[in-house]
């Protein structure tokens, strides 16, 4: 391992970016199956991998979809989860705002209670036995009504202490963010912070970006890398301190490119950009990996490395005491080397 490589496996970390989904590895997918009884349409292991082959977002998201129908019990949401924390917990990653997507759920079927009381009880376990804190972000799916969008704000409600923010994220095409304005409204209502995908290269995704700041009000965007076509929008971010959420690895899936020189471009702008993992079961890669290929990309050194946990730690939805202890762990680690 380089000497750099080395830096960025110790170096404390933070994932802002991940879709919990996203990250059931095709070993528990099986062993849910055959818990709850189901038949998966691949042989093995192996097999399954095989079928990852999508070139774009819509393909991506057929296997993710897929993917998750071995999710039914509270223990499934429990298993999922804990194993993607005991894995970030090895990789030094010290806080995850994780993302779910209950209507992927709930439109099969499972009660919503069902799902983020799973999903919070690994959390409260990791935090007690790992020392890795966690949160959720609930996302609704962009390409449903917005009407179910809002419904499942309402079932949240109940669970608002569990839950610290929302986005939105499933198919761009055909579905901006204007569509969910009441929702989202709302949604700030209740007290949630907001985030929104304007995942890389799709249709309209600048005037995605555009209305996230202009009509929703967001507090991050999540991607949103194309950004820079527009140097009005790129200082609007700039001015208000907004976040982005990258995943540098997820993007080579989606359009061919690790869009390393443009997050390069972004940290030299010095807007808040971030670097995550998106799906680690389906792109292969997680927190670590994303940033050693950004890395060796960009050809990043060991200061700008500490910058993008510095920017995921100030634009993260922690409470400012425990914000202050991140940056002091991060600190402490780089006087070291
Ligand atoms: N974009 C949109 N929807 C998603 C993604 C993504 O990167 N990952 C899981 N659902
Ligand atoms: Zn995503």
């Amino acid at each position: 391992m380089s000497d750099i490589a080395a830096f960025i496996r110790g170096l404390p970390k933070i994932e802002l970016h991940l879709h919990i989904e996203g990250s059931l590895e095709p070993e528990l997918r099986f062993a849910l199956a055959q818990r709850n009884r189901t038949q998966l349409a691949y042989a093995d292991v192996a097999e399954l991998r095989a079928s990852y082959r999508f070139n774009d977002l819509t393909s991506f998201l057929v296997s993710y979809y897929e993917g998750m129908e071995v999710l039914v019990t509270a223990d499934d949401f429990y298993d999922l989860a804990w194993a993607y924390l005991r894995r970030a917990n090895d990789e030094n990653v010290r806080y995850v705002e994780m993302f779910f997507d209950p209507q992927a759920h709930t439109s099969r079927g499972v009660a919503f209670g069902r799902i983020v009381g799973g999903l919070r009880r690994a959390i409260v376990d990791a935090r007690q036995q790992l020392g890795v804190r966690a949160e959720l972000i609930m996302c609704f799916l962009r390409d449903y009504p917005a009407e179910y969008a809002m419904a499942t704000l309402v079932q949240s409600l109940p669970y608002r202490e569990w839950i610290v923010g929302v986005g939105l994220d499933s198919d761009e095409r055909d579905n901006p963010p204007t569509k969910f304005a009441e929702v989202f409204a709302r949604a700030r209502s209740e007290g949630y912070q907001i985030t929104m995908h304007c995942d890389v290269d799709q249709n309209n995704t600048v005037e995605h970006i555009r209305q996230c700041l202009d009509v929703i009000g967001v507090d991050r965007i999540d991607h949103g890398v194309n950004v820079l076509e527009s140097e009005e929008l790129t200082m609007e971010v700039g001015r208000r301190g907004l976040g982005l959420t990258t995943c540098p690895i997820s993007n080579r899936w989606v359009t061919g490119d690790l869009k390393a020189a443009e997050i390069k471009r972004l940290l030299e702008f010095g807007l808040r950009v971030t670097v995550n993992s998106d799906d680690p079961a389906y792109f292969g890669a997680y927190v670590t990996d994303n940033l050693v290929a950004l890395q060796e990309a960009a050809d990043l050194g060991p200061a700008e490395l500490v910058q993008l946990e510095r920017n995921a730690i100030e634009i993260s939805w922690l409470p400012s005491r425990a914000k202050d202890e991140l940056i002091t762990e991060i600190e402490r680690y780089a006087d070291m080397r």
